[in-house]
This record gives structure tokens, C-alpha cells and sequence, in this order.
């Protein structure tokens, strides 16, 4: 059985297989929609979510399955105490799959060691979001074609923010990729990334402040949202959640083929006028999420369709 914790347990070649499933299901949705009669996925969500979580429950519903689960931790049994450990054996008995979402990095992996369904990782704490990097690497590919030869600004909370984490994990397995981080010092890139990801394979990065100066290079820029939930200090995140704000001044030094990504939800850092840009491509994201969703779903649990 197999499980999704990181955007690394597919290989290159299991990540293509399931993008191109996720293309064909985006080709002929109706193809696909029973093929997952009878089974039951689970959603553990123990903090909020809308899109993942609903594009989970969505993807399900469009193969024929139906769903069950939690959206917060005060709903479950968690709130009197029991363990993540416990409360996997349970849904185990329940469920065909699960995906968890967890505020303690390494939480959905405990639950894959005491499980006996597959377990999605929907994101642990500041770690990993592997099924928002599916959606990100749909996304990029279905728009631009390729996922090598591309110059990816990754903009705003890049400390915190695990998107971000699981796109450059992801990503430095193609050709030619570059990143320019631009983030503010106190949200720079964690240095395991750095160090362990960038560095250890040779990978070409710059790390900037300004976002101005770095837009006419990029390809594609992905913004983020400054994540308040992960701040020790309300001052601090106040003193920052601004620092990015990408509007359509700003969005004229880019390509005229430059798309901007966002994981969502946005707060400040998006100005809704750029929503009328074509190159703004994040709900065209969301909606990709319910797809390769689909496609994660199908592949877990080895259902195929001729
Ligand atoms: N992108 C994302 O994870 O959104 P939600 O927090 O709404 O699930």
C-alpha cells in the first residue's frame, strides 16, 4: 500500500503518469465518474481548509465515491484527547482512504505507520502540502507546456509557508529550473531548503527583497500568503503582512506570458484588479486541485480505466 507524505514518494515517472492521468481526466471528466462506486474517502482535517478539503470531497464525489470525516480538531475526538495513532486504526475500519491535514509537522506520517489505508498528507504544519504541489505542478505544466526550462519566482512567506517547501522539492527534478526567492529576511526560506535542497544539488537560486526588480525574468511567480497562524507574535506578522502586494502596475514589468500562481487563500498580497489579467491563473489552479485530486485518488487506490 501507498501513502502521499511528500511530494518525493513519486518518482519523476509516477508524477508523469499521474498528470497525464489527471489531463485525461480533465479531457473526458464523465469517463471517470464511477469509477470509485462504493469506496469512501475520509477527510481529517484538524485546521481549516476550504479549498483542500472540498477538492478532495469533490474529487470522490466526481469518481463515484462518497465521503466522510472532521473539519477541525475540536469536532473529532481529538478535543478529549485521543491520538492521532488511535483515531487512524478507527478510520481505517471506516474508509477506503484518508487525507489528514494537522497543525504538527510529521503528523500524517504517524498516522500512515499505524494505518491500514492509504494516507494523503493535505498538509502538516509549516512541512509539506504534497497535493497542493500536485495542483501547482498541473497547473504549471498544462499553461507552460513543460516543467523544465523555467525561471519560478516563489514570493512573500517562504519560512512558513509549506507550499512553497514542496514546490522547490518537486521541482529541481526538471531541467533548467531556476528560483529567485523574494521574501523579507525575517521570512526567508528555511535553510534546510536552502542547504539540503538547493545547494546539495546544485540548483540555481537567487534570494531578493524586491519584487519590481526581479519581475521581467520570471516565468512564472508564485505568490504567498504571510501565514499568521504560524507567528509567535502578532506585531511581527502585522509588521509584514503587507510587504508584498502585486498589483497591475507592477504586473506591467512582467512577460507577457508570465503567469501568477497562489496556493490561496489570498489576504493582501494579490490586488483584485489583477484578477482580470489573463495571465492570472489562480482559480484556473483551484480548479486543477479537484482534478489531479482525482487522479491521486485513483492511483492509491490501483483503480484503472481503460
Ligand atoms: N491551498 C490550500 O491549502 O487552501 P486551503 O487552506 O483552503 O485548503
Amino acid at each position: 500500500m501507498k501513502h502521499l507524505l511528500s511530494p518525493l514518494d513519486l518518482s519523476v515517472e509516477e508524477l508523469d503518469d499521474l498528470l497525464n492521468l489527471a489531463d485525461r481526466i480533465v479531457a473526458d471528466p464523465k469517463k471517470y465518474s464511477h469509477c470509485c462506486d462504493g469506496k469512501k474517502l475520509a477527510t481529517l482535517f484538524y485546521e481549516p481548509s476550504t479549498r483542500t478539503r472540498l477538492s478532495f470531497e469533490a474529487a470522490m464525489l466526481n469518481l463515484g465515491g462518497s465521503v466522510l470525516g472532521f473539519a477541525s480538531a475540536d469536532s473529532s475526538s481529538a478535543s478529549k484527547g485521543e491520538s492521532v495513532s488511535d483515531t487512524i486504526r478507527v478510520i481505517s475500519c471506516y474508509a477506503d482512504i484518508c487525507a489528514m491535514r494537522h497543525p504538527k509537522e510529521g503528523a500524517p506520517m504517524v498516522a500512515a505507520s499505524k494505518s491500514s489505508i492509504p494516507v494523503i498528507n493535505a498538509g502538516d504544519g509549516g512541512h509539506q502540502h504534497p497535493t497542493q504541489t500536485l495542483t501547482d505542478l498541473l497547473t504549471i505544466r498544462s499553461l507552460r507546456g513543460e516543467l523544465g526550462n523555467l525561471t519560478i519566482g516563489l514570493c512573500g512567506d517562504l519560512k512558513f509557508g509549506r507550499t512553497v517547501h514542496s514546490l522547490i522539492h518537486s521541482l529541481i527534478r526538471y531541467e533548467n529550473v531556476k528560483f529567485v526567492l523574494i521574501s523579507p529576511k525575517e521570512l526567508r526560506i528555511p535553510d534546510y531548503i536552502r542547504e539540503d535542497v538547493l545547494d546539495a544539488n546544485n540548483i540555481e537560486y537567487v534570494e531578493v527583497e524586491q519584487l519590481e526588480d526581479v519581475m521581467p525574468k520570471l516565468d512564472i511567480l508564485y505568490m504567498t500568503r504571510v501565514q499568521k497562524e504560524r507567528f509567535f507574535n502578532e506585531s511581527e506578522y502585522l509588521r509584514m503582512k503587507n510587504f508584498y502586494v502585486l498589483n497591475a502596475q507592477k504586473m506591467q514589468l512582467a512577460k507577457p506570458d508570465m503567469y501568477v500562481l497562489h496556493p490561496l487563500p489570498r489576504v493582501n498580497e494579490i490586488s483584485v484588479e489583477v484578477d482580470d489579467d489573463p495571465r492570472a491563473a489562480y482559480f484556473r489552479q483551484a480548479q486543477y486541485g479537484v482534478y489531479v485530486r482525482m487522479a491521486l485518488i485513483m492511483t492509491l487506490l490501483e483503480v484503472e480505466v481503460n
